[in-house]
């Protein structure tokens, strides 16, 4: 290597690890959003009792500190094109004073289309207008969701034949646009793109000033989909470190459709993962199944591992598979998972996970230490079930 790719390649990593310490995310970020459970009937109301809980429970704590407003919020804009909430929020400054007052910070929901998905008011045309509206109030993290904008890149798309790529340079730079508006306004607002993976923004989101861009299309509360969205993200792990997370959807721990077992499951994929971990269930009625899972210290800190590493998976076999995950201090963390209806032997080399002369292993959601250990590993893992363990010299 000469010295002037190397001095290049020295400032890449100073920036890099710059953009990581001034980003609002330098670990994934933690909270609460209204859609999975609330949908379009979300109100201040509901956000008031959320924040509230956030705080009695113990979520804050444990470091779910974003409350945020997904779609139906919007009502109309006003004659100078300002927005406005609808009668659900009376006073969304007061909202964002109420949350900040109990150490939460407040998220707001828009798009760079003409409509969101719920065919509420978007941003199209008034992108620095509504940064500055949600700075003003004191918003601290916008979803910013792709859907009706679907119309203007079709039109972008019959309109350069020859371009293949026109209608995705269209929505990479509508992202841009509200990126750089936020940027402006001079307030941390964090950034979550919504455009569920399409044109890869794993490559292009930290360039429009994103922290976090979704990777798939929706998460729904049943066990298989929650599955299939968490095998679709082994390759996407160069694509996560501090600063910027892949954000495969948000939790559905709590909200009914999933056995103890399968939100255990849940859980423990999205923090090998480094996911967002964004609750999405009512936080008034959860059960004490539901507090251990999301709060279990221990996950959350695989997830908040400050080497901010995405797991891969080290090996699947039908239904079954092992997947790793580096954490500082030198420790890999290792989930057995199964998608079988029975209960399974699942094993791994240790050798192969990075310890040759053997590990101390623990057993997470156990609690438990299962001494040290060499060789084959087996673990028993029951129905769609997980067994996760880290490893340590
Ligand atoms: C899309 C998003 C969801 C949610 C809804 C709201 O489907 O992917 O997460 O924000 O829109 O309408």
């Amino acid at each position: 290597m000469n010295v002037r790719s190397l001095i290049s390649l020295l400032s890449l990593a100073a920036a890099t690890t710059l953009a990581a310490q001034t980003s609002p995310a330098p670990t994934p970020p933690m909270g609460w959003n209204s859609w999975n459970h609330f949908a379009g009937k979300v109100t201040d109301v509901d956000v008031r009792a959320t924040a509230d809980q956030l705080v009695s429970t113990g979520m804050r704590d444990a470091g779910y500190v974003y409350v945020n407003i997904d779609d139906t919020w919007q009502g109309k804009r006003d004659a100078s094109g300002i927005i406005h909430a609808n009668e659900k929020f009376p006073d969304m400054k007061a909202l964002a004073d109420y949350v900040h007052s109990k150490g939460l910070k407040l998220g707001i929901y828009s798009g760079p289309g003409e409509q969101t998905c719920a065919h509420y008011e978007g941003s199209l045309g008034h992108e620095a207008q509504d940064a500055q509206t949600y700075a003003g109030w004191g918003i601290d993290l916008l979803k910013y969701d792709l859907c009706s904008f679907s119309k203007q890149m079709a039109a972008e798309r019959a309109a350069h034949p020859d371009d293949p790529k026109a209608a995705t340079k269209l929505m990479i730079a509508a992202y841009k646009k509200m990126g750089d508006a936020l940027r402006a306004t001079g307030r941390p607002i964090l950034y979550s793109l919504c455009q569920y993976g399409l044109e890869e923004p794993w490559k292009w989101g930290p360039q429009v000033g994103a922290s976090m861009w979704r990777t798939t299309d929706d998460i729904n509360d049943t066990w298989a989909r929650m599955f299939i969205i968490a095998q679709s993200q082994s390759d996407l792990a160069p694509f996560a470190g501090p600063g910027h997370w892949n954000d495969p959807d948000m939790l559905e721990v709590g909200n009914g459709g999933m056995k103890t077992e399968e939100y255990r499951q849940h859980m423990t994929l999205w923090a090998m993962l480094a996911s967002p971990l964004l609750a999405g269930n009512d936080l008034t009625k959860m059960t004490d199944a539901d507090k251990s899972i999301l709060m279990n210290r221990d996950v959350i800190a695989i997830d908040q591992d400050p080497l901010g590493k995405q797991a891969t998976r080290l090996y699947q076999h039908g239904d079954i598979s092992v997947w790793t995950r580096p954490l500082t201090g030198n420790r890999i963390a290792v989930a057995l998972v199964t998608a079988s209806w029975g209960e399974r032997n699942i094993q791994f080399d240790l050798a192969q996970a990075g310890f040759p002369s053997g590990a101390n292993v623990r057993d997470v959601w156990a609690a438990k230490d299962l001494g040290h250990q060499q060789g084959i590993f087996t673990g028993t893992v029951r129905q769609h079930g997980v067994m996760l363990l880290i490893l340590s010299k």
